[in-house]
């Protein structure tokens, strides 16, 4: 029997459905629902104290202050850094009386969102003549 239209149809529909349905089956989000709320608790204490229009996401947001998309795995920086940044303020920084609950919110969600990327993706080397290389590791 010679290889006909119709098998490479059936094949290629067969194959169509096979793998739609092993990316279906995937799960959405790794974490558990739990995890998921308090990140979306997190974001709201983040919107509600307007974090954002002073503090940049993945480069987005208002030039007051740093961007903190990496600030939760910053060398010298973490969990204990951003609390006592926020109980205290720093500069045109405000002090935050969030409640622990909003603390532990807050610190998940920059966590979940350091994990999702980098602020900027480019990293450059100043050289000796004053010109910039860009390092592409
Ligand atoms: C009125 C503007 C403003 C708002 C609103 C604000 N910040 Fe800041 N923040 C700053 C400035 C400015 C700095 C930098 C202070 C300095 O070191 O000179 C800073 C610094 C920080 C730092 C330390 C960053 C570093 O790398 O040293 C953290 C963490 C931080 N802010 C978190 C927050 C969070 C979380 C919120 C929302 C609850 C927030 N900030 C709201 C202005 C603001």
């Amino acid at each position: 029997m010679s290889l006909q239209p119709k098998h490479i149809y059936v094949s290629l529909c067969s194959l169509f459905i096979i793998y739609s349905f092993s990316i279906y089956l995937q799960p959405c989000f790794k974490n558990t629902i739990a995890e998921y709320n308090a990140v979306a608790a997190g974001r709201i204490v983040w919107q509600k104290n307007n974090c954002q229009s002073c503090h940049q996401l993945y480069g987005l947001g208002g030039y007051l202050g740093p961007d903190l998309t990496n600030i939760y795995s910053a060398k010298g920086k973490g969990k204990d850094f951003i609390k006592t940044m926020l109980r205290s303020g720093i500069k045109q920084m405000p002090a935050f009386q969030l409640n622990e609950k909003e603390f532990d919110e807050l610190i998940t969600y920059l966590k979940t969102v350091d994990q999702s990327g980098v602020a900027d993706p480019r990293r450059f080397t100043i050289l000796k003549t004053g010109m910039i290389e860009e390092n592409n590791e």
